[in-house]
């Protein structure tokens, strides 16, 4: 009988599809994937980002023993990749009997090998390698179906921002060749993906040869099939000219920015190594708002980093308030070990960390909702996504990627469809169908 395999994936976007790949991984190498704990092998793809990581992964790979063993299955295969394996590495098969293999994001290309050896008898599989040879060039042709895709073409940081853990799970900047990543869009395409968000820790650092992210970009958006093109997520450092005149010239490419800012203070920004400072920021914002003023700019916040003040922390809020941000998450700053912010002793307590971040969180939220607001009355196209909670209802993205509900019984996922906004609340809004511009195409 063939062995089954799910994946559990936590996390940010990259391990969206990072999962998506270890699964078609998987399904090449003979195993069948199945949506349940009952699965023979069990894949839990780890964030390691803010806290508890490592003490969430245990308690769920303890239930998951606890499970089996109260349903009299055997324990099941599990395997700990993403970024917890890279940071905790051997710790991880020392501090639970359970997890059979630990498998770092750089290297997960390898997991039907590795689960061969495991089923032939091989314990304690630990393989963080982070390999001169890319694991793009090893894994099978993208058989995924569906209207909106991720395509990584960047991966690693080099920034070393001074809280922050990805430099040393993920490894050094690296881009794709142009050739596979134009290769891998027109599979996704020919499976029905009218939308490709490109992803990278900081995908605009991308570059292969003479060509930057701008090329890359217009290169994507220039295969038939392919009605719009996102990115995700942007370094302030990075941005270019070309980058910022994309936004001008390309239609495919959608009025969205997320630029995350995490602080608003200049000592705050310094202490972090942002390597940039509140008037660069504002400045790019402006530069990309001269080009596109209905752009859609996002961000994301750190609250209570080491030292912060009560100004440092208004120059947050101000800024907020001055970008006028149309969706933002924030977040408490956490100590992560390894990183130089974690050994400052200037730490702040729980209490003042959530007392900033409910006022930021409130500003924030009364600028996505005043986004929206204006956005009524607006017609613009969207593609339809997933089904809504009643009867006849969908929900797709609306070009400045807000959730769009529309009602009508002859829609279906992957339609694109032209709507008038008619009603907008702080995270979604309500539209009114007026013409189906194509019908799904996967
Ligand atoms: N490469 C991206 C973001 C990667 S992590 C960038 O440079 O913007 C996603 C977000 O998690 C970060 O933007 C930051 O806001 C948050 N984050 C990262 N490390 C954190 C930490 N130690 N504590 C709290 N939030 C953190
Ligand atoms: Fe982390 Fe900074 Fe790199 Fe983003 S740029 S991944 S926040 S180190
Ligand atoms: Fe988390 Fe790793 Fe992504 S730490 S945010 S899964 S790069």
């Amino acid at each position: 009988m063939t062995r089954s395999f799910a994946i559990k994936s936590f996390g940010c976007q990259m391990n969206v599809y990072d999962a998506e790949r270890m699964g078609e991984a998987l399904a090449a190498s003979g195993l069948s994937e199945s949506g349940d704990d009952k699965a023979d092998i069990i894949v839990l793809n780890t964030c390691h980002i803010r806290e508890k990581a490592a003490e969430k992964l245990y308690h769920e790979v303890g239930r998951i023993a606890a499970r089996a063993r109260e349903e009299g299955r055997p324990k099941p295969v599990v395997a700990v990749t993403g970024c917890v394996a890279q940071a905790e590495g051997a710790e991880i098969l020392k501090r639970t009997g359970s997890v059979d293999l630990v498998v770092g994001p750089q290297a997960y290309h390898r997991l039907p090998e590795l689960l061969e050896a495991q089923a032939a008898g091989v314990r304690d599989i630990v393989d963080l390698d982070m390999p001169a040879v890319p694991k793009f060039e090893h894994l099978p042709e993208r058989r995924r179906r569906a209207p909106s895709a991720f395509l990584t073409v960047q991966e690693g940081c080099d920034k070393f921002c001074a809280f922050c853990v990805v430099p040393y799970t993920r490894g050094a900047e690296a881009s794709r060749p142009l050739s596979a990543i134009l290769a891998e869009a027109e599979k996704l395409a020919d499976g029905g993906a009218l939308e490709i968000t490109l992803l990278g820790q900081n995908v605009n650092a991308w570059a292969d040869g003479a060509s930057g992210f701008g090329e890359l970009v217009r290169a994507v958006a220039a295969i038939p099939g392919v009605e719009r093109v996102r990115y995700t997520t942007s370094h302030p450092r990075d941005v270019t000219p070309e980058m910022i005149r994309a936004h001008a010239e390309i239609p495919e490419l959608m009025p969205y920015l997320h630029l995350p800012v995490q602080s608003g203070s200049d000592r705050v920004l310094q202490a972090m190594n942002r390597k940039h400072d509140r008037a660069f920021y504002l400045d790019l914002i402006r530069q990309f708002r001269d080009v596109r003023p209905d752009l859609a700019i996002t961000s994301d916040f750190i609250v209570g980093f080491p030292g912060e003040t009560d100004a440092d922390f208004e120059d947050s809020i101000s800024l907020a308030h001055g970008v006028g941000y149309a969706q933002a998450f924030s977040f408490k700053y956490s100590p992560r070990i390894g990183t130089p912010a974690a050994e400052r002793e200037d730490q702040l307590s729980e209490e003042v960390k959530s007392e900033r971040l409910q006022r930021l969180q409130d500003a924030i939220g009364a600028s996505a909702l005043a986004f929206n607001q204006r956005s009524v009355g607006l017609v613009c196209e969207v593609l339809i996504e997933r089904r809504g909670r009643r009867a006849d209802q969908w929900i797709g993205k609306s070009p400045w990627l807000q959730s769009v509900v529309v009602t009508d019984p002859q829609l279906t996922m992957g339609d694109m469809v032209q709507v008038e906004l008619v009603a907008a609340g702080p995270n979604s809004l309500e539209g009114r169908l007026l013409t189906r511009k194509t019908a799904a195409q996967w």
